[in-house]
């Protein structure tokens, strides 16, 4: 717990270089908002209270997340504008800690955020950086041997700056002594601006303390400002989560065409085949394996399970130990008991498929009258034979076997055959 440390996440900037309607902190990366990515790191660092900047466009924002603490700044003039607003509507303590962080930086990680956390513990300003060779936009921190100096905007540095590789990304630890000096930044630049960068000038200037931390990568303090941005973080993400599963042992042939959301699970000794999509809240077993070109979310899948090549398995799906999912086969809302079978072109949604079940190619849960959605069963050990239409409601009986081609809307009894098959006529062909 960080009783003396409290969070200012500043995203009430309009987010114009998104060319969206969609306020900047609210695009997905991943499987959520940039914002909930910043504030999930935040919070792991216990801190006293988080609050949020935005503007007044986004009033909307309070609803989606009730339990956070927003704060309108309006109009927005500049990142150093955005604390003097925070800052004459809270106060901070002689002993307390501000943390600033950016909306726009979603792939911050905890470490980092708390390293600042413990230096300025013994500073007054801590200013996070990170080494970029070939920057083009980031602002530029100078420092000469006896330490930090300033920090300029990319646009505004000069030839000689733009040559340092030290970027800023934007996030800045202060005690009380540094926010005292906020209200001195002033806005002659190109922008004009309040630029909270100024800070440190004014705050050397004032002989406070200064320190730097640098991120071991540039990737985690990548700011997103736009679309590509947004899809380049997003390739970040899928290479921490890729190393992540490779670390873990998932056997994988070409892990860059694999794609997972940042709460997946995975258990042990399971296998991935290439160009599989998986989606947000999938949990999936000890040995299991998922072939080409398959697509999953929303699911559990529990050990020895295989699925595809050619799966989807959409939200609500359960697929007990043993199952097999083979290929063109769907599955949607429905629990698949241990060792059942559905190996081929078959739609499967609302079910309830029991133990040692074994479908059919082609078979179709109908499941959709148009207006309502209906339940199909099938019990333990039945057979479905190719190409059956299940018209729900409707039970399949333990043991039971359905003939191929079938249309079947009633119940069929435990132990029993049921077909619904037209006569074949055979004639001689005419010649
Ligand atoms: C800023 C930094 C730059 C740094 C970069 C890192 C300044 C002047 N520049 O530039 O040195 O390298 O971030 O990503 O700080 N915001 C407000 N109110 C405002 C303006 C902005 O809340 O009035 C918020 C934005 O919503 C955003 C964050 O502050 O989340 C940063 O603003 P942005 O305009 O994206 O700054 P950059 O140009 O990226
Ligand atoms: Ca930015």
């Amino acid at each position: 717990m960080a009783n003396n440390l409290k969070i200012l996440i500043l995203a009430a900037g309009k987010g114009t270089r998104m060319n969206s309607s969609l306020p900047k902190v609210l695009h997905h990366l991943n499987d959520k908002s940039m914002l909930e990515h910043v504030l999930e790191q935040s919070k792991l660092l216990k801190p006293k209270k988080i609050f949020v900047l935005i503007n007044k466009e986004m009033r909307f924002v309070t609803k989606l997340f009730p339990k956070e603490n927003f704060l309108i700044q309006q109009p927005q003039l500049g990142t150093g504008h955005a604390v003097m607003t925070f800052l004459n509507k809270v106060k901070i303590s002689d002993n307390e800690k501000l943390l600033v962080l950016y909306g726009d930086n979603p792939l911050i990680e905890k470490k980092d955020i708390q390293l600042m956390f413990e230096k300025i513990k013994k500073n007054n300003l801590v200013l996070l950086g990170f080494k970029k060779i070939n920057n083009q936009s980031y602002g530029i921190i100078v420092k000469n041997n006896k330490g930090i100096d300033k920090i300029v905007e990319f646009k505004e540095a000069s030839k000689k700056e733009r040559k340092i590789n030290i970027c800023n990304s934007g996030m800045m630890a202060f005690d009380n002594k540094a926010l005292k000096l906020i209200k001195n930044i002033k806005n002659n630049n190109k922008k004009k601006e309040y630029y909270l960068t100024d800070i440190v000038e004014i705050s050397k200037k004032n002989g406070l303390k200064i320190n730097l931390v640098l991120s071991d990568s540039e990737k985690n303090a990548v700011g997103v400002n736009s679309q590509i941005e947004l899809i380049e973080a997003e390739q970040i993400m899928q290479e921490r989560l890729r190393k992540k599963f490779i670390k873990q042992g998932v056997k994988f042939i070409d892990p860059n065409t694999v794609y997972f959301s940042s709460d997946t699970k995975i258990g042990k000794n399971v296998k991935i085949e290439p160009f599989v999509v998986i989606g947000k809240k999938v949990k999936i077993g000890d040995n299991v394996v998922i072939k080409s070109f398959s697509h999953i979310e929303e699911a559990v899948i529990k050990n020895k399970v295989e699925i595809g090549p050619f799966a989807r398995i959409r939200p609500g799906s359960n697929l007990e130990e043993g199952v097999k999912i083979g290929n063109f086969v769907e599955v949607k809302k429905s629990k698949i008991e241990k060792g059942s079978k559905v190996n081929h072109l078959s739609y499967i949604g609302d079910a309830s498929i029991g133990k040692n079940v074994n479908i059919g190619a082609g078979t179709i849960t109908c499941n959709y009258d148009g207006k309502n959605k209906s339940k199909t069963i099938i019990k333990d050990n039945a057979f479905i034979g190719s190409n059956t239409s299940l018209i729900a409601p409707v039970i399949i009986g333990k043991n039971s076997l359905v003939g191929a081609g079938s249309s079947i809307s009633k119940n069929v009894k435990d132990n029993n055959l049921a077909l619904t098959r037209a006569v074949q006529k055979s004639f001689k062909k005419n010649k």
